[in-house]
């Protein structure tokens, strides 16, 4: 597929550590629907993880690997879509340097994501200048490939409209370069984790991809289901359900018919209507499972994928550093690298 032929994405996580169902269902699965039809480029955000575990970045090489574990197993195809590490493309840093210049640091204080996650990590130091100006590493992500599309969560949309006042205001100082990018919004599931809590690393209520069937069925039995239903005997109610979300992603739509009906009726008690999960999610995530086993017994095919991306994106990347430099004014003939 020639260049410009399709339309581009590109998308980001930060390794935070083993994916999970909420990142399965909330992301991951667009992202897999996405790379059917369009030229898709997905990375490792491990610079952007720096900027909040910069005091402790030990596990992040880790988890670069288990995230791409990850989403070989689930079914990201290397032949179509571009793999690749952050912190590999040593451009992302340049174009990085030269967006700081001309972004005004009041965008960046007014960002309700910036805001929100200072709140929420209230213990750490986060008044660095490397978190004010995650957005502008961001946008030089997104643009050093020119995406169209950005699949991303409803946080990160005040960061897709950053990076769409960032290329305006590129393109209107040097030259028109930068296409706009779209934040792509997938309609997300509401899950949440086995204790009914949001599913949170950090709570320690997660279903992991990479979880054994009988772990995944045990964690199953565990989940909180409907609190309004205190007795067997009782009537319950699917829709206050929290394991409900589960079965509607799991369970075909005449089963989940059959168990509305069973549940609402006192026919059917959580426990068993637990297991009849269980069984369905098991078989669901048994080949994610199984290909994630390959994987982990593979790993030097697992950086061969990411080897191979981060060779097809920084070539990519060198291309428009070039046009970049060209158009602020740069002369290319004192670069060694160019
Ligand atoms: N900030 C994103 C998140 O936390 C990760 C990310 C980094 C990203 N760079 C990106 C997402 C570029 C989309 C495009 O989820």
């Amino acid at each position: 597929m020639t260049e410009g032929t399709k339309r581009r994405i590109l998308s980001g996580m930060r390794p935070t550590g083993k994916l999970h169902l909420g990142n399965y269902y909330g992301a991951l699965q667009n992202w897999l629907r996405l790379q059917e039809e369009y030229e898709c480029f997905y990375f490792v955000a491990d610079w952007h993880a720096l900027t909040t575990e910069y005091d402790d970045p030990g596990p992040l090489g880790g988890y670069v690997m288990e995230m791409a574990m990850d989403w070989l197993a689930a079914g990201l195809d290397p032949e179509r879509s571009t793999l690749f590490v952050q912190s590999a493309i040593p451009e992302h840093t340049e174009l990085f340097l030269i967006f700081g210049m001309f972004t005004p640091v009041p965008w960046l204080e007014r960002n309700p994501t910036y805001k929100d996650q200072m709140r929420e990590l209230a213990h750490k130091e986060l008044a660095t200048y490397g978190f004010l100006g995650y957005p502008v590493l961001q946008a030089a992500d997104i643009l050093m490939y020119k995406a169209h599309g950005v699949p991303v969560g409803v946080d990160q949309v005040p960061h897709v409209e950053m990076t769409r006042e960032i290329a305006r205001r590129f393109n209107h100082l040097y030259r028109p370069i930068f296409p706009e990018p779209e934040a792509l919004l997938a309609e997300v599931p509401k899950l949440t984790g086995i204790d009914g809590r949001k599913m949170s690393k950090s709570y320690n209520n997660c279903i992991y991809l990479s979880d054994p069937p009988e772990v995944v069925t045990q964690k199953v039995r565990q989940m909180v289901t409907d609190v309004g239903r205190p007795y067997r005997r009782d009537p319950g109610e699917p829709d206050r359900c929290l394991a409900f979300p589960f079965h509607r992603l799991n369970l075909p739509a005449e089963k989940i018919e059959e168990i509305v009906t069973a549940c609402r009726s006192a026919e059917l008690g959580c426990v068993d209507c637990k297991n009849l999960l269980a069984e369905a999610l098991v078989a669901n995530l048994a080949p994610i499972y199984e290909k994630r086993r390959y994987y982990e017994e593979h790993p030097e095919a697992v950086r061969e994928v990411l080897l191979e991306g981060n060779r097809r994106a920084r070539e990519m990347a060198r291309r428009t550093m070039r046009e970049v430099r060209e158009a602020i004014g740069f002369k290319l003939e004192f670069q060694l690298w160019a």
